[in-house]
């Protein structure tokens, strides 16, 4: 048995590591993904004004900043059972749906494509003949023009030459696992450099109604302020000519570029690589009109799709066994009401590896949720396959034309590259659903609906109360709990959908999502361990986001020294 240390794992917002023990044959039979960077934002939020807690819990995360920003404004919502207008609703919609748009098209392209693409086969690729391949996948390909691909390579020779590949750097070129042929390489290339501008023209559609992005600041307890940007129809057309750009690329480049890579690594699919226990999550949410919802909610267990769970609030807990924190009594008492830890970091091995060996070594700080009892995967593949097997009318085409486009079943997107098919499938329906929020919006300002808050006397107010909200957000389900007293934030505790995905294990030593997809993947060249990378980058970890802690008792968590010259 062989040990492979990576660490970090993710091109931004590192402190992921891995530990993956393969057999003679590199064929990993056991994982241990460990969260290595401690946080404590929630601690910050202790005794503030619980009308600032978005604000503050917006810096949770420096990718993930709306999320967190509008979770926190309704859970302290919920506390006051506080409604708020359908136009503050939709505004809230709108940024949060260009921000799924967003992640997806950067986390595909920019952190997660240079595992299947081979940037310096791309040299040698033939310009007409990419032209020609790029339309096996798609009726209009995005700038497939001759004189374009050549333009590509040129820039790419151009890094080369120089002896550096700037934002290529750190692949595994060469690695046999690459499959894509060199004009595959080369459409992938063009597009990852096109994703670079969509990244700057995506991101003003967030700060046309969030004030700015990151970390928008339109968002407060009751309502919205952007209430000028909102009755102001060229504000609208702004928006609206961003969300059609991004629709035209994510048509014409990014879905056909999941149905190109859906067929060259058909194989792997088949073969079930990255497949974790088939457990998935989805709150649902998003209404579209009545009880209609754009994500439906619902549990899986074990893939059996036929039998579909409501999901059930109360069913979660929150546990240590073998993260870095000492329990003040047993944390099973549900996200709400879990009990106040130490910190209680672990030495490594002496060869620098994480201590796995006793079913109660500690290895990450990531905590475990857990839904009754079990462990869940959650994220884009976890809504795509409960909406559709819910018969959501938003979803249903757009999955039945990829899978019809792909030879694939639904099963099969349980795996690596399907994770990132249904990446690719939710942004085209968005796409849709966006336009629908937009029109509705329009007509409640048509007819004189201009409410954007709900008036409020703060001292009015109960002076205790406890809110929870659970949230849909571009990585999975996101739940933010708040217990106020004397009108102030007592205690504030976040699940974010890394900390589900990448939970370390229990006392019962079941793998989470991470580790059970790393399970059976072989491992061609131990030195240069790309399927690892493979399996994790296709879950869109985001560490910052999934690290958190609380203490009940105001002690001392942890104290940092910083060496200077
Ligand atoms: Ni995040």
């Amino acid at each position: 048995m062989k040990k492979i240390i990576i660490d970090p794992i993710t091109r931004i917002e590192g402190h992921l590591r891995a530990e993956v023990e393969v057999d003679d044959n590199g064929v990993a039979q056991e994982a241990y993904v460990s969260g290595q960077l401690f946080r404590g934002i929630e601690i910050i939020l202790k005794g503030r004004d619980p009308r600032d807690a978005g604000l503050l819990a917006g810096r949770i995360c420096g990718v993930c900043t709306n999320s967190h920003f509008r979770a926190a404004v309704s859970s302290v919502e919920d506390a006051y059972s506080m409604k708020i207008p359908k136009n503050a609703e939709i505004i809230r919609d709108l940024m949060a749906m260009v921000l799924f748009i967003q992640d997806h098209v950067v986390h595909f392209y920019h952190l997660h494509s240079l595992d299947f693409v081979d940037i310096s086969s791309a040299l040698s690729a033939d310009a007409n003949l990419t032209s020609k391949e790029a339309h096996k996948y798609s009726d209009k390909p995005f700038r497939n023009s001759h004189s374009h691909y050549e333009e590509t390579i040129t820039k790419l020779q151009n890094f080369v030459d120089a002896g550096k590949l700037g934002p290529f750097s750190n692949g595994y070129w060469g690695h046999s696992e690459y499959k894509l042929t060199s004009e595959q390489n080369l459409i992938l290339l063009s597009h990852y450099l096109e994703a670079l501008k969509f990244q700057t023209k995506i991101s003003k559609a967030v700060a046309i109604f969030g004030g700015k992005t990151p970390h928008p600041q339109s968002i407060v307890v009751g309502g919205i302020t952007s209430v000028a940007d909102m009755l102001n129809p060229e504000r609208l057309n702004d928006y609206l000519f961003v969300i059609k750009e991004a629709k035209e690329f994510i048509d014409r480049a990014y879905l056909p570029d999941a149905k190109l890579l859906a067929s060259a690594y058909r194989d792997d699919i088949k073969a079930e690589v990255g497949r974790a226990n088939g457990n998935f999550m989805s709150v649902g949410g998003y209404e579209f009109e009545g009880e209609q919802e754009l994500f439906s909610s619902g549990i899986i267990y074990g893939h059996d799709f036929e039998n579909i769970q409501e999901f059930d609030e109360s069913k979660i807990t929150e546990e240590v066994d073998r993260a870095w924190y000492k329990v003040n009594g047993k944390a099973r008492e549900g996200a709400l009401g879990c009990k106040g830890s130490e910190v209680c970091y672990t030495d490594l091995n002496e060869d620098g590896s994480l201590k796995t060996q006793n079913n109660d070594d500690k290895y990450s700080w990531i905590k475990a949720p857990r839904y009754d009892g079990k462990v869940m995967e959650t994220g884009p593949l976890a809504r795509v396959l409960i909406s559709y097997k819910k018969e959501n009318i938003l979803i249903k085409s757009f999955v039945d034309e990829f899978l019809k486009d792909t030879d694939l079943e639904l099963i099969d997107l349980s795996s690596t590259v399907g994770r990132n098919a249904t990446r690719a499938i939710e942004t085209a329906y968005i796409c849709e659903y966006i336009f629908k929020l937009v029109s509705r919006l329009i007509q409640n300002v048509k007819y004189y609906d201009t409410d954007t808050w709900t008036k409020y006397d703060f001292k009015k107010l109960p002076k205790d109360a406890k809110g929870r909200v659970f949230l849909e957000v571009p990585r999975g389900t996101l739940s933010h709990f708040v217990n106020i007293k004397e009108q102030k934030i007592e205690n504030f505790s976040v699940i974010a959908p890394t900390t589900w995905n990448a939970t370390p294990k229990n006392f019962d030593g079941v793998r989470g999502a991470y580790e059970a997809a790393l399970i059976g993947v072989k491992i061609k060249d131990t030195s240069k361990p790309l399927e690892v990378l493979r399996v994790l980058h296709s879950f869109d970890p985001c560490l910052a986001c999934a690290v958190h802690i609380m203490d009940m008792k105001g002690t001392d968590l942890s104290r940092y020294k910083i060496n200077s010259l």
